[in-house]
């Protein structure tokens, strides 16, 4: 176990935080979940899952609910089979629902389409039959680096029509890091685009997926959307257009059923090491999950509401509640490809009126985002269509969660602050709409059919007040299955710490109040949570030492007012080099090029020592301290103790 993470700036008022907004009585009377849910559920919490599958349709019905006798490795619904794309498509418009609109999509200079799910349908028949006709076979594994574009849903659900196995990589990835994540996969085939729109300006997306492609053996085709019309570099004989694959392909797609255990998609997530994780995910159990807690956490009502999540599809967010869950409740959406402030800062509030958005899910850090464009921005805007505001990625502070309920939910919408990862699949720990009493900075209780417990050292749960680590205690059907070719790290990361009491370690601090509701206090281990993204500081210095000029490097996550943290590196340099301005933009562009523009340090600073442990540890924690003004902490453990005295002084010298 690594020392505490620093706690966001934002959290520090946390513990003297004791509003309470009880839910309107009308609200209550309309909602999709009654409080009586979680003593249903926690009766047969088995039962309650299979209950909640039903939500699906299946072509065979399952034996068990789970088998949990190759613990940690989960089954659930075992022996049912099922298709996710029909699930997410087809059975809408059999249902007669075909001309309901799926998806409002709104492109960054303005562009938009509006397809139905029958155009869905039809698009993700085409999808399908283009990749079938590339050879590839139930199981083989999907490269997805693309913008927002409609495309990108429809390959996801192309591939899951097919049983193939999606990898999406964030659009904003270096060509590096697409290269690792194709390579561990292996896959056969990877969907991108010429270009993306980025701040109201077409950018190259093509360029970089061929850096990466020119060395990735198992890559066998590159299929490409034109979305900007941008000039590109041509593979012949690898490389095809989007439009000459899929264009000319028929309508009708016959879907074939797939065990509930079939693999639907690895995503790859960063984790205490440098080598990301590919988390790998199911089809029944995740999709059951995805559709209930969509339904039950956004209280949504299908045929009136209008739903938007502003996440990126290259996250779990999008993956969750983005395509899989808004899709299986024939949910009608808005997906937006670009920034929120092209071309003005009041650009989602203008799409939020023009398509009646009831439901706004986005990150806290986007919330401060707006906080400081100011709050006559969204005034001028009307909003009276919001009923329902969500949270996800990172604890959001007080402020946060009172001004976007008074500036952006009229001081009536409730918020739900959704705490869950890329490995759990789905919402974990939530308020529901209607029934939790909310408090602002507390994602509160774990979701009927959930249980999430507060833990010390020892895995005892801790008292009311207390704080500790949080545990996943019992199974949930959306739970990740492992580590894409690893099984040992699934093992060692998540179920080692808690081995004897079988519990889930999430890496993540928590308390429970006075209530006993859940309070999450960030990350106890070394990934940083920038802008809700995390990052590893383990892959950020490994980016810099990888440069000529380092010799060492430490990456702390330092508390950040926007982005929650901030990236703060400190670096030895080699024999000659300078420790002037012309490195440090060196170095940050460098780490940007490796990983991906999201990790570029705030900070790079130069030292001459690193403060270690006599283990030769590097102690972020004092490096914390310096990156964020603070008094530098205990310094006992230190092998040599003056080195902290030496970097300050370094620091404030050339400061
Ligand atoms: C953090 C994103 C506090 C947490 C869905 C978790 C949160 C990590 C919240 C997972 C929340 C996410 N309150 N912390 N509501 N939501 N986190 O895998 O540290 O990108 O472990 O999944 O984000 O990040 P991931």
């Amino acid at each position: 176990m690594t020392e505490q993470s620093g706690q966001s700036p934002a959290l520090d008022n946390l513990s003297t935080e004791s509003r309470v907004f009880p839910p309107d009585p009308a609200f209550t009377g309309a909602a999709n979940v009654r409080e009586g849910a979680y003593a249903e559920a926690e009766a047969d919490r088995e039962a309650f899952w299979a209950e909640q599958a039903r939500r699906l349709t299946w072509d065979a019905e399952w034996s068990q609910v789970l088998d949990w006798s190759g613990a940690p490795f989960a089954k659930w619904f075992v022996g049912g089979k099922l298709n996710v794309a029909v699930n997410c498509v087809d059975r809408h418009v059999e249902a007669g629902n075909g001309d309901r609109v799926a998806i409002h999509w709104v492109g960054e200079p303005g562009d938009t389409r509006d397809i139905t799910y029958a155009q869905l349908k039809v698009e993700v028949s085409k999808t399908a039959n283009a990749l079938a006709s590339l050879g590839l076979v139930a199981g083989d594994r999907v490269a997805i680096q693309m913008p927002m574009v409609p495309e990108a849903i429809f390959s996801m659900l192309a591939c899951a029509r097919l049983g193939l196995v999606h990898s999406v990589v964030f659009g904003g990835f270096s060509a590096a890091a697409l290269r690792s994540r194709i390579d561990d996969a292996e896959a056969r085939v990877l969907i991108t685009t010429d270009g993306q729109y980025r701040r109201g300006a077409p950018a190259p997306m093509k360029d970089g997926t061929d850096e990466a492609t020119a060395h990735t053996p198992s890559i066998e085709k590159v299929v490409v959307v034109r979305r900007t019309g941008s000039d590109v570099q041509w593979t012949e004989g690898r490389d095809v257009w989007w439009h000459d694959l899929v264009d000319g392909q028929p309508e009708e797609h016959t879907p074939e059923s797939f065990d509930a255990e079939h693999p639907l998609f690895i995503l790859y997530t960063s984790g205490t090491t440098g080598k990301p994780k590919g988390i790998q995910h199911t089809s029944g159990g995740y999709l059951t999950q995805a559709a209930y807690t969509h339904h039950a956490v956004f209280d949504l009502k299908p045929e009136t509401d209008v739903y938007w999540c502003t996440a990126d599809i290259g996250w779990i967010t999008g993956h969750t509640y983005i395509v899989y869950g808004p899709l299986a409740n024939g949910a009608t959406q808005v997906v937006y490809e670009g920034t929120p402030n092209t071309p003005h800062e009041g650009r989602h509030w203008e799409i939020i009126q023009q398509h009646r958005v009831s439901i706004y899910y986005t990150a806290p850090t986007l919330i401060r985002t707006f906080m400081k464009w100011g709050a006559d921005i969204p005034e001028k805007y009307d909003l009276s269509s919001l009923r329902v505001l969500g949270s996800v990625g990172e604890p959001i502070n007080p402020e946060a969660w009172v001004w976007y309920r008074e500036h952006i939910g009229r001081g009536t919408a409730p918020i739900v602050d959704t705490w869950w990862q890329t490995e759990t699949g789905a919402i974990m720990i939530s308020p529901l709409p209607g029934v939790t009493k909310t408090k602002p900075g507390s994602a509160q209780r774990a979701l009927p059919g959930i249980s999430a417990k507060v833990v010390d050292d020892n895995g005892v749960e801790v008292a009311h007040g207390g704080g500790g680590y949080l545990v996943l205690d019992k199974p949930w059907p959306s739970m990740l299955r492992g580590i894409w070719g690893d099984p040992e790290r699934f093992r060692d990361t998540y179920w080692s710490r808690y081995a004897e009491q079988g519990f889930y370690f999430a890496g993540d601090g928590a308390k429970y109040d006075a209530d006993g509701d859940i309070w999450l206090l960030g990350r106890v281990d070394d990934v940083m949570n920038v802008s809700g993204h995390r990052i590893s500081t383990t892959e950020v210095e490994s980016a810099l030492v990888s440069h000529p000029t380092v010799a060492e490097a430490a990456v702390v996550g330092a508390a950040d007012e926007t982005t929650g943290q901030g990236i703060v590196a400190f670096v030895i340099l080699r024999g000659t080099a300078k420790a002037d301005d012309s490195t440090v933009k060196v170095l940050r562009d460098h780490v940007a090029a490796e990983i991906g523009p999201i990790a570029k340090p705030r900070q790079v600073l130069v030292v001459n020592e690193l403060p270690k442990t006599r283990s030769g540890k590097i102690m972020r924690r004092l490096l914390r301290d310096v990156a964020e003004n603070r008094e530098v902490g205990d310094t006992t453990t230190l092998a040599d103790s003056t080195v902290m005295d030496l970097i300050s002084s370094g620091l404030k010298d050339s400061a």
